[in-house]
């Protein structure tokens, strides 16, 4: 067996360990006789599996009782058009957009209101996010949205809005359990799971109970009614089921590993050796601003076309995949979540050093 450290912004690496497990539990999960993958969704093991990856998930974010947890389909973009459907009672949003994920998700929610956006970072493509000190929202929006790392430009909140009564929304896709958050500060937390917590297929939705309301706009579909799912306990119809399970596993990884406020060390050791190189370095630059950056998703250049591909192909002889950055900024980018080990950033960072040695006079 060869594994590469995988750079990929997702799909992305898991941890070992529960691929490992997932493996030795692929033909007989703990003497069922089936797969989790053969199981029924209302079956007794199954049940255990959900409850459990939610009990899991409430202690490792300290989710308070008062908001509920839901593991849903459709991917973060279903959640895209959700949101404004569930949660647009006057028919008014206000949008900050800090990338591209905020963009579509801006753009999306006004086929359906009165989204507005209130302020953004297009002006300089993006590599910085805008600043949230002293913004002044609409009276009547219905909630305030963010995406708090952006993954193609890779920058992320250093300070959320103070948006008062109104709710905040958050898109933590790419940033998901790679450290602590104040769950009480957001109406919404939701992301899809192929980044930091498992296989595509899984979006969770964590919702405050004043939120999950019966008054939607009048075309929502029942399916993507919060109340459906939370009535359902997300069982409405077939779950990603296998999904759940794999994070299930990583959630349970997580805890081993000390829990967020352990991962959130890891990953800032991790970041500051890549961004501690790119600083120093001659050939290679950083593209979000200092203050702004990520902790997972790195993007870099090298100021030429040619060098960045050249350097994407030899990485790859290396064992480092997956460096090309997003079609829409070009360059590289290191994904470096929760799964990655320091081991893989230190290789990515030694085989930099020895590019630039080699390109640079
Ligand atoms: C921050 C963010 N939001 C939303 C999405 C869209 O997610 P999905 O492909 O699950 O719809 C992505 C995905 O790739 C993302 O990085």
């Amino acid at each position: 067996m060869s594994r590469v450290y995988n750079f990929s912004a997702g799909p992305a690496v898991l941890p070992e360990e529960v691929l490992v497990q997932a493996a030795s539990e692929m033909l007989d999960y703990q003497g069922c006789g089936m797969s989790v993958m053969e199981m029924s969704h209302r079956s007794k093991p199954f049940a255990q599996i959900i409850e459990t990856a939610e009990a899991d998930l409430r202690e490792l974010m300290q989710i308070p009782d008062n908001y509920q947890v839901l593991f849903l389909q459709g991917g973060a973009t279903q959640q895209f058009a959700a949101i404004p459907m569930n949660l647009m009672q006057n028919k008014v949003a206000d949008y900050i957009v800090s990338g591209s994920w905020s963009k579509k998700a801006f753009k999306e929610a006004k086929l359906y209101g009165d989204a507005r956006c209130i302020v953004s970072s297009e002006d300089e493509n993006f590599s910085y996010v805008p600043d949230v000190a002293n913004l002044s929202f609409s009276p009547d929006a219905d909630y305030v949205y963010i995406c708090q790392n952006e993954t193609i430009y890779g920058t992320r909140y250093p300070q959320l809005p103070d948006t008062g009564d109104i709710p905040l929304v958050t898109d933590v896709s790419s940033m998901f359990l790679s450290e602590p958050m104040n769950v009480s500060d957001f109406g919404l937390i939701y992301g899809g799971a192929q980044k930091n917590i498992g296989p595509a297929g899984v979006t969770i939705v964590i919702i405050r109970d004043d939120l999950v309301r019966e008054e939607v706009l009048p075309f929502t579909p029942s399916i993507m009614r919060y109340t459906t799912q939370v009535a359902a306990k997300s069982l409405s119809n077939t779950p990603p089921a296998y999904g759940i399970y794999i994070c299930g596993l990583v959630f349970k990884w997580l805890k081993e590993q000390g829990g967020l406020a352990a991962m959130a060390q890891r990953n800032e050791k991790k970041a500051a050796l890549l961004y501690d190189f790119l600083d120093q370095s001659k050939l290679f630059s950083g593209t979000a601003r200092k203050e702004d950056r990520s902790l997972m998703n790195v993007p870099f250049v090298t100021g030429s076309d040619e060098l960045d591909a050249l350097f994407v192909a030899e990485a790859k002889t290396r064992g480092l995949e997956s460096l090309k950055g997003h079609r829409s900024v070009g360059g590289m980018r290191a994904s470096i979540y929760n799964a990655m080990p320091l081991a893989g950033v230190e290789a990515l960072v030694q085989f930099m050093d020895e590019f630039e040695k080699a390109h640079t006079k």
